[in-house]
């Protein structure tokens, strides 16, 4: 009965089916055939969507963190898509979590996404055919700005703008062109932000501080599509391209005692829950900013 309906609802002119619904006692029984119809032609999209398996979008996704999330996210995503700036890093990148995950799942894309015909240009590429995006990871940026000098107020506007440039417009144009194709319901939307936000450094801070507010307005209006929109937001991390130059033994040390576990975190604890916030699990945590620092932010009492 479910197969003639559903044949029904597809092959039956919107007329010819009007019609068997005019006849009297029709109404009821052809209505609920539509809506047994509907539900198994549902079932049956969402049975094709799985066998696709799940597509990733990763930012930044050539180095540090968002490799690590590439890496966590292979073992359940059949599809990613990391995105750097940098072609020969990006590249290098894909070839070797390929090889890790022994088939050919990562895809490397580079755009600055920092501007928008390279974001479009990105998002075109991505979204070709009907694939639905299954999982947006907005890791790409840092900190810009390490050594801000005390300048005129032209200084100021220019070390300003470089980090909420290279922080926020990355998170916000890269969401904004894939988000008709993120998965609805089921999307996950996770912004890599900074235990900056809460303690600064200013620039730097300012411009992660303000993904939160972003990702919160995001994550109430994503709601009811049955997207979540969530933050991580890391300590101090080793193992990235993060600190450039500045990093050394004695760097390393100080960072490291700001927490009380007097250490830093490895890129594959931030991914880990990056991951968790990706899964299926993870459906009804939306709208919060995970820390994960160590306890760094509670000091060492
Ligand atoms: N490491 C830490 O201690 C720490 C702590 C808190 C938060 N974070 C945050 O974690 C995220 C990842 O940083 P990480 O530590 O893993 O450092 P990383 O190794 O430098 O990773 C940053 C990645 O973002 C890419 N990227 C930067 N700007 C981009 C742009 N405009 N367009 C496209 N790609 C861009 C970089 O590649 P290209 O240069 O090739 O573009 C790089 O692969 C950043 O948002 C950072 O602010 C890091």
């Amino acid at each position: 009965m479910i197969l003639i309906a559903l044949l029904t609802s597809m092959v039956a002119p919107p007329l010819l089916r009007r019609a068997m619904r005019a006849i009297p006692g029709n109404h009821d029984e052809h209505a609920r055939e539509e809506e047994l119809a509907a539900q198994a032609a549902s079932s049956l999209a969402a049975r094709r969507v799985t066998d696709m398996g799940r597509l990733a979008v990763i930012s930044g996704g050539g180095s540090g963190i968002g490799r690590a999330a590439s890496a966590a996210l292979a073992q359940d995503c059949t599809e990613i898509v990391i995105i750097g700036r940098r072609a020969e890093r990006i590249t290098e990148a894909a070839a070797e979590l390929n090889a890790a995950a022994g088939s050919c799942r990562v895809r490397a894309m580079t755009a600055d996404l920092r501007e928008p015909e390279q974001v479009q240009a990105a998002v075109d590429a991505i979204t070709t055919g009907d694939r639905a995006v299954d999982v947006l990871v907005n890791n790409a940026g840092g900190n810009f700005v390490p050594f801000p000098v005390q300048g005129d107020l032209a200084t100021e506007r220019r070390d300003w703008l470089v980090n909420f440039t290279g922080n926020v417009l990355p998170a916000v144009l890269l969401t904004s062109g894939l988000l008709p194709v993120i998965r609805r319901p089921g999307g996950r939307i996770i912004t890599v932000s900074s235990i900056a936000a809460f303690r600064g450094p200013a620039t730097y801070g300012g411009a992660k501080a303000a993904l939160h507010a972003w990702s919160a307005e995001l994550a109430t209006r994503l709601a009811p599509d049955g997207i979540t929109v969530n933050v991580v937001a890391p300590g101090y991390v080793t193992g990235t391209e993060f600190y450039g130059q500045r990093m050394s033994p004695e760097f390393h040390a100080g960072r490291a005692r700001q927490s009380p576990m007097n250490r830093g975190g490895e890129p594959a604890e931030i991914a880990a829950t990056i991951a968790h916030l990706a899964s299926a699990a993870a459906g009804y945590l939306t709208g919060q900013v995970i820390q994960v620092n160590g306890g760094a932010l509670l000091g060492r009492g």
